[in-house]
């Protein structure tokens, strides 16, 4: 207890001392509230070039990252609420959101391991989607701040919880670094055999959260094959090759060069939303997943990972209707995702790459945006 209450203190006076010199234009007030008798607040994390990654524990999302253009004006890239009530009423986008127990979709919310067939709830008709009704993303998460530049976040996930089964312990740490890397690593194990895919969901416009659409980003992937899905974006088993189709990034192109093409793939997902299988000779080796170019503010964010595929999505769904940060509507494609995963569906994929966690097992993942200007 006295233990908690000491954190609890440093957390507080590193928030305050964090907010003298910020150029973050959310208030942590707008974040102070207590949820299911957890509190929640707001965290800022900061390096020595000035860039401000702003995360609430509820949910473990990051609300707000400030990063310069060339000629060094900051800018907030990430799609977020200013206050707390923003998160909680709109519809669920997962704006920056901490994404458990399984990133993307499991067909039909059912799968089998080790012949025991499990039910989750189905929140994205016919299927399962980033954790079910009340996943990661919504749970309020134990939080340390451990340096100004580095924040711990906890969770327990109790057996069965949204139908996954395992009680579920996982760490989650976000670290800002002097060479403007945001640092995502976790760790998790789990009391039973059990599946997992933990993944980050913020969405980026590198011209600045609700500045226009991201049309004219140019978007390099480090993926000559992706899976390809049916109607309702669940992988179809096969792994195809990009080249020749309008999923191949290998090489930088404008995300919207091609997405109005006549394309079968392009159709289902309402434009890109699929998983690319990242290039790697070793399956679990820390990878570049691709990079994204804003030629105008000269922003260009890299991003590497552990994981073998990554889900580019670039915000068909959004429509607008609830204003985001500082009263702007985030409408149709203006933000793009780039989730470090595995691929959707594995735990019906026996031939994917393995998201099984037994006990005794810990679950690693990393996931790096690095941020510089061209
Ligand atoms: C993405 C997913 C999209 C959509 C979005 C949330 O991760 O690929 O299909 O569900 O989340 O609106």
């Amino acid at each position: 207890m006295k233990l908690s209450i000491f954190i609890l203190f440093v957390a507080i006076a590193f928030g305050a001392c964090n907010q003298k010199n910020s150029n973050l234009t959310i208030k942590p007030e707008a974040f102070h509230q207590l949820i299911d008798g957890q509190q929640v607040d707001l965290f800022v994390l900061k390096n020595k070039n000035g860039i401000e990654i702003a995360v609430t524990n509820y949910g473990g999302r990051v609300v707000s990252l400030l990063v310069p253009d060339k000629n060094g004006k900051m800018e907030d890239v990430v799609l977020g609420y200013d206050s707390l009530d923003g998160y909680l009423k709109a519809d669920e986008e997962y704006f920056g959101a901490s994404i458990g127990r399984y990133g993307n979709r499991i067909a039909k919310g059912t799968f089998k391991l080790d012949s025991i067939e499990y039910k989750l709830a189905i929140n994205n008709t016919p299927n399962s989607l980033h954790g079910g009704v009340k996943g990661f993303c919504k749970k309020v998460w134990g939080v340390t701040q451990k340096a100004e530049n580095e924040l711990e976040l906890v969770l327990v996930s109790l057996d069965m919880d949204e139908g996954y089964p395992g009680e579920l312990q996982v760490t989650m740490n976000y670290k800002l670094t002097d060479n403007n890397e945001f640092v995502i690593t976790y760790k998790a194990e789990s009391s039973k055999p059990t599946v997992l895919n933990l993944t980050n969901h913020s969405y980026f416009n590198l011209h600045g959260a609700g500045n226009g659409d991201v049309m004219d980003h140019l978007l390099q992937l480090n993926a000559d094959k992706y899976t390809p899905v049916d109607s309702t974006l669940i992988p179809t088993g096969n792994i195809d090759p990009a080249a020749g189709t309008p999923f191949d990034f290998t090489k930088p192109v404008a995300i919207g060069a091609r997405i109005k093409d006549q394309n079968e793939q392009l159709r289902f997902g309402l434009g890109y939303d699929h998983n690319f299988v990242i290039n790697k000779a070793d399956e679990k080796a820390l990878a570049l997943a691709g990079s994204v170019y804003e030629p105008q503010s000269g922003r260009y964010m890299e991003v590497f990972t552990t994981e073998p595929g990554v889900q580019f999505y670039c915000g068909n769904f959004l429509k607008g209707i609830n204003l985001g940060k500082q009263g702007k509507p985030y409408k149709y494609r203006t933000a793009f995702c780039l989730e470090t995963q595995h691929f959707p569906d594995s735990p019906n994929h026996p031939d994917f790459p393995s998201v099984v966690l037994r006990p005794g097992q810990i679950y690693n993942s990393e996931c790096i945006y690095k941020f510089s200007v061209k």
